[in-house]
């Protein structure tokens, strides 16, 4: 594949300053040489600086949870790119369906967030899945196409190049109900074929990733499916020895 498969951690609201210093440590002894795969944690703001201390010179990258649309200025309570770059970020969540949902955000929204990250030179990982309604309804195609469409307007190709896609199904995420590998592959390849149509021969260079209840286990028959490149991981990413584990079950 011309895709460099990506496992991606994503912490959640979790781990003090100190729990991100001692995971960092163990997490850098037991992935430390792994380059096969592009391994991130993204944890909350208050853990990124030390983070960097941890991290910044080594193969594990380090990735926030949200950033603000805007440069800088009066928006209490944001965080900037710059801010993220300065910690030495460089891949940044977009548009979780737990922001979606819980803080009612907009693919407007979600659209500006994904600029201000490719502008700063981050890499977005843009969210996109449908609710269990919405499944069992037989509308997860086009709602997940609808979000691909909205939260990536006009892009360049050398742009869009660079934005990882998660598919996370919401009722698979914290669940512990996975989709089927079968399910994950064919809504990852429609939305290659999405961004086929909005960019061309690039969209076989963007990694898409699937997300929801993924574990150790589960990985081995996701990465074998040709369009699922990597995972998008929360519960499973909060142990290192098990976030470990993983990754190297997806090798
Ligand atoms: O960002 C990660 C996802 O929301 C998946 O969470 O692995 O705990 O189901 P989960």
């Amino acid at each position: 594949s011309i895709r460099h498969p990506i496992i991606a951690g994503n912490w959640k609201m979790n781990k003090t300053i100190r729990e991100a210093q001692d995971y960092a440590g163990r997490l850098l002894g037991l992935l430390g040489e792994t380059t096969e795969i592009d391994v991130v944690v993204c944890a909350p703001f208050t853990a990124l600086s030390t983070l960097k201390d941890e991290l910044e010179e080594s193969v594990i990258h380090i990735g926030a949870q949200d950033l603000s649309f805007a440069g800088n200025g009066a928006y209490t309570g944001e965080i900037s790119a710059a801010m993220l770059v300065d910690t030495a970020c460089t891949y940044v969540i977009i548009g979780h369906s737990e922001r979606r949902v819980i803080l009612r955000e907009t693919d407007e929204e979600i659209a500006k967030k994904v600029k201000a990250a490719l502008k700063a030179g981050l890499t977005p990982i843009l969210c996109v899945g449908e609710n269990l309604a919405q499944r069992e309804e037989s509308k997860a195609f086009a709602i997940v196409r609808s979000q691909v469409e909205k939260d990536l307007p006009d892009l360049s190709p050398a742009d869009l190049k660079r934005v990882v896609i998660a598919y996370e199904p919401i009722w698979a995420i914290g669940t512990g109900k996975s989709a089927t590998s079968a399910d994950a592959q064919e809504m990852c390849t429609m939305i290659r074929s999405t961004l086929a149509g909005i960019a061309g021969a690039v969209a076989d260079e963007v990694n898409i990733l699937y997300g929801g209840s993924v574990n150790a286990d589960t990985i081995v028959e996701l990465m074998a499916q040709p369009d699922v490149d990597g995972a998008l991981v929360g519960g499973a990413s909060l142990d290192p020895e098990g976030f470990a584990k993983l990754v190297l079950n997806a090798v």
